[in-house]
C-alpha cells in the first residue's frame, strides 16, 4: 500500500504534526509506502470558481490554475489511500486543508468512471488545541468532503489537548490498521 499522508498546519512541531508522526509510524510499522506532504511547505491557492463557477475541473478534471496543486493531484491519483490531519480552525479545517480539498474535489466528484479517490481507503485526523472544541464539525465536512470524492472514510479521528496522549495511541493504530488491509 503507498499512503499519502498530508499535513496541514504551519506548525511543524505542534499537535497536527505530532498527529501525522503517529499515523506514518502506524503505516510503516505495517510495511507500507509513505509520502508525506505538508500542504503550507506547498503554495497550493485558493479555488478561483474559474469563468461562471467551472472552469477545466469540470470536464477536464484538471485545474486550470497553475501552482504545486498539480503535482499534488497527481500524487493523489498514484496513492492507495490518503491521510489528512488538519489543525481546528474555528471549528473547520485550516485554510491550507481546505484550499487544497476543495480544489481537489471540484476535479474528482465528478468523473465518471471512477475518482482519484474511488473506493480508497482515506484517514481524517482533527486537532484542536485551544478551547478543544470544533473538533466533530471540522471532521463532519472532511467526512462529507471524502463522500464526495468517493473515497471510504477509514475513520474520523478527534484530538485535543487533553486526549493527545490516548489518540496519538488510536492514531498510530489507525494508520498500522490502513496499511495493513487490502482494499475491499
Ligand atoms: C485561527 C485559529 C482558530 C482556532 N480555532 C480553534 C477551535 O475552534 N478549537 C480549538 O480547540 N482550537 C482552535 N485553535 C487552536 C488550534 O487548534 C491549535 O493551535 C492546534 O494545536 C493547532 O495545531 P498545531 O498544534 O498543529 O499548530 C485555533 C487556532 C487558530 C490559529
Amino acid at each position: 500500500m503507498k499512503i499519502l499522508v498530508i499535513s496541514s498546519s504551519p506548525n511543524h512541531d505542534g499537535l497536527t504534526a505530532a498527529c501525522t508522526d503517529a499515523a506514518v509510524a502506524g503505516l510503516i510499522q505495517a510495511g507500507g509506502t509513505v509520502e508525506e506532504v505538508c500542504l503550507n511547505d506547498l503554495k497550493v491557492g485558493m479555488c478561483k470558481a474559474c469563468d461562471n463557477g467551472w472552469g477545466t475541473c469540470l470536464e477536464e478534471h484538471e485545474c486550470q490554475e497553475l501552482d504545486d496543486f498539480q503535482a499534488l493531484h497527481a500524487q493523489v491519483r498514484q496513492a492507495d489511500g490518503l491521510v489528512v490531519v488538519t489543525p481546528v480552525y474555528w471549528g473547520e479545517m485550516s485554510e491550507s486543508a481546505k484550499a487544497f480539498t476543495d480544489r481537489l474535489r471540484r476535479c474528482e466528484a465528478n468523473r465518471d468512471g471512477g475518482s482519484a479517490l474511488e473506493g480508497k481507503p482515506v484517514l481524517c485526523g482533527a486537532a484542536a488545541g485551544g478551547s478543544g472544541g470544533g473538533m466533530i464539525t471540522c471532521l463532519g465536512s472532511m467526512e462529507r468532503w471524502v463522500q464526495h470524492m468517493h473515497g471510504r472514510v477509514f475513520d474520523l479521528i478527534p484530538v485535543n489537548r487533553w486526549s493527545r496522549e490516548y489518540k496519538l495511541e488510536t492514531i498510530r493504530a489507525a494508520g498500522r490498521a490502513m496499511g495493513e488491509k487490502r482494499r475491499d
